[in-house]
């Protein structure tokens, strides 16, 4: 029977600090019902400790897959780290998480697909357990996304929120796992969701922090549109080429950017919304960190079942979008 990657734990972490719509009503012109209305979000959490970044969480998420597993931190091969926001440009968060956890025999990388960087991570991971090379992959997606937020322009600090997720891969034959994935990406999307400064381009300087460009800049409408089209058509896509109804698949773990995108790409899935892990409320867009921890508060929840099939689906910045077929492998 054919090598598969199978998710066989999950972790999570967030941060304990939750910023309220009620705190964005004080710093500036806005309300929780539009916030509500608009995005589906309530709250967030925030990583207050200044001591503290990515690879804290990451770590934290990592250490929960561990335990779940009964696992020595000697026994993991390979660490992605997928993010935006790294502790450091260099070295890698991953090499950070590999420290912190004493993962000595594994080695690792960063992967940067922005909301899709989960997503991207998992397919990769995926491939190092299918070739039967690596036997224990750790697939990291988390962000301090507050690290990056200008707290004074409305449209952009509302959305975000910090925390990390993560899964353990290992071979199956049993036929679950990770079944499929479609990976997209489109870079005429850079104008339209990017952090300006700090990398090659534009080094720190102090026009640099003047001009705010070392926050999030979003032109939020043009990439809701292509958010809309683009997960759905990609979920609608891997469903096609693997002969998947609506009633075929157990649930749906999108990307958490907004609430309206996700239900979009429901009804195009046509799947109905108690079938779709929506956690967007109470955490905001935690960029790379959404699917698992969608995923992780679902397990919490008992929902999955060995072999129901699951749908990943996410849209960032790059553009990157994508979709994955995931058959469970326990029962939760
Ligand atoms: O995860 C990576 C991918 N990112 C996404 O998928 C996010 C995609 N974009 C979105 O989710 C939405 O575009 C937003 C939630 C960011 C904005 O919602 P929108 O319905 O597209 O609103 P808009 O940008 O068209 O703004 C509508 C109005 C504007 O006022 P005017 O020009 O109509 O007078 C904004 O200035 O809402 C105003 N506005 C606000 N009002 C109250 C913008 N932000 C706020 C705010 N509170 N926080």
């Amino acid at each position: 029977m054919k090598l598969t990657a199978a998710i066989t734990a999950v972790g999570k972490y967030l941060p304990p600090d939750v910023l309220t719509n009620a705190d964005f009503e004080k710093l500036f012109d806005t309300t929780d019902e539009w916030i509500k209305t608009r995005t589906g979000i309530s709250e967030r959490r925030i990583l207050k400790d200044p001591s503290k970044a990515t690879s804290f969480m990451m770590a934290e998420a990592a250490r929960r897959v561990l335990e779940q597993r009964n696992l020595d931190p000697l026994d993991i091969d390979l660490i992605i780290a997928c993010t935006v926001t790294p502790d450091m440009m260099f070295p890698a968060t991953a090499c950070l998480v590999q420290n912190e956890i004493g993962a000595k025999n594994a080695f690792g990388f960063d992967l940067n697909a922005a909301c899709s960087g989960f997503l991207f991570g998992l397919s990769t991971g995926a491939q190092f357990v299918e070739t039967g090379r690596y036997k224990k992959v750790l697939v990291i997606g988390g962000d301090k996304m507050s690290s990056i937020i200008d707290y004074t322009d409305r449209t952009t600090a509302i959305l975000f929120g910090d925390g990390a997720g993560a899964v353990l891969l290992e071979p199956s034959t049993d036929g679950t796992g990770v079944l499929d994935h479609i990976l997209r990406s489109d870079g005429s999307g850079k104008d339209f969701l990017y952090q300006k400064a700090g990398g090659s381009l534009h080094p720190a300087s102090p026009e640099t922090i003047h001009n705010h460009w070392h926050y999030i800049y979003q032109d939020g409408k043009t990439v809701f549109k292509s958010a809309v089209t683009g997960m759905a058509d990609v979920s609608a896509e891997i469903m096609a080429k693997n002969n998947l109804q609506g009633q075929d698949i157990a649930y749906l773990i999108p990307h958490q950017a907004n609430l309206r995108i996700i239900d979009a790409t429901a009804n195009r899935m046509g799947i109905d919304s108690g079938k779709v892990i929506i956690n967007i409320g109470r955490y905001g867009n935690t960029t790379a960190g959404t699917i698992p921890l969608a995923l992780s508060d679902a397990i919490e929840q008992k929902l999955f079942k060995r072999g129901d099939n699951l749908i990943f689906a996410a849209f960032g910045a790059g553009y990157t979008w994508g979709a994955a077929w995931v058959k469970w492998t326990y029962n939760t």
